[in-house]
């Protein structure tokens, strides 16, 4: 029997799910693990540093939520079969995996040097392209038992995305093309494995307030953020008048991970208050 939900009353809708997370210790990543858990959903949860993985999961068990922890980058070799076999091992499946994980480094063209482009896409493209390769065969032995008794069980991919890889944004070479390439390997994946029962569908974020979108810093001698000015005029641009919070943006990757979506693959969602690209 699925367990209600506290708030409401109804049932749980990711209940004996498994959801892989990326880039889970802040920002959005952090609120889509706090959400899906909310659900009922078991998390494996990821991050860079171990410390701030810590923390995410004690903070995540405190609120009831059950979860194991994969620390280290995901451009690293061999971590897409480490984060798969974490799942795999701790609770037994692969349900749900959240393609978040990412940062920017940007210059303009003339500036931007290979290792800086490179070094983009392997955060946001390549690492997400390795994780979904690792997941194939668990998935595939699964959907086959299932279909061998009968049973249509519904998995989910969502890939983030950028109103940026829609619409470009000068000094994002790298970031622009990287998330215009995971359109492309979403809507890939959504043909290759509709005959798995898996949806693969793409969130594209505009301007959600997290790190990303504060006032400009240096982080390990990279600019981070956005100019307080642009920022004001982005306020008064987005018809729905603010940014978006972490906790905003994790609920349209809910959308796709609840199985109101199971008829819905391939498809982009731009998440950006009103905004169109
Ligand atoms: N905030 C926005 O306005 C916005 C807009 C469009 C898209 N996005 C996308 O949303 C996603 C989440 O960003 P956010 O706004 O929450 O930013 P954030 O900086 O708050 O969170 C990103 C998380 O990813 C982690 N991370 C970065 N590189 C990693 C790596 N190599 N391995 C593992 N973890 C890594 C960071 O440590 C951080 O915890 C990113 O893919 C970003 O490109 C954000």
């Amino acid at each position: 029997m699925p367990r209600p939900n506290e708030e409401s009353g109804r049932s749980k809708k990711l209940e004996g799910k498994v959801a892989l997370v990326t880039g889970a210790a802040r920002g959005i990543g952090r609120a889509v693990a706090a959400k899906l858990a909310s659900e009922g959903a078991r998390i494996v949860i990821n991050d860079r540093d171990e410390a701030p993985v810590d923390e995410a999961s004690r903070a995540l068990r405190q609120s009831g939520a059950t979860v194991a922890t994969c620390p280290g980058s995901v451009t690293d070799d061999g971590f897409a079969q480490r984060f798969i076999d974490t799942a795999l091992d701790e609770f037994g499946g692969v349900d749900i995996i959240v393609n978040n994980a990412g940062y920017t480094w940007d210059s303009v063209i003339q500036k931007m040097t290979d290792d800086q482009f490179q070094a983009i896409l392997d955060v946001h493209l390549v690492a997400p392209f390795r994780i979904l390769r690792a997941a194939s065969e668990p998935i595939r032995a699964f959907a086959k038992t299932e279909a061998a008794e009968g049973r249509e069980v519904f998995r989910k991919v969502v890939n983030v995305s950028s109103v940026v890889g829609l619409g470009g944004n000068p000094g994002q070479a790298n970031y622009a093309s990287a998330k215009a390439g995971v359109i492309g390997l979403t809507k890939t994946l959504a043909k290759e494995w509709g005959r798995y029962k898996v949806t693969v569908n793409c969130v594209a974020f505009g301007f959600i307030k997290t790190a990303m979108t504060q006032p400009i810093s240096t982080v390990d001698g990279r600019k981070v953020g956005v100019q307080p000015e642009l920022l004001e005029k982005l306020e008064r641009e987005i018809p729905l008048g603010r940014l978006g919070t972490p906790e905003e943006a994790a609920d349209a990757v809910y959308l796709f991970c609840s199985p109101e979506s199971n008829y819905i693959s391939g498809q982009v969602v731009t998440v950006a208050g009103g905004m169109s690209f």
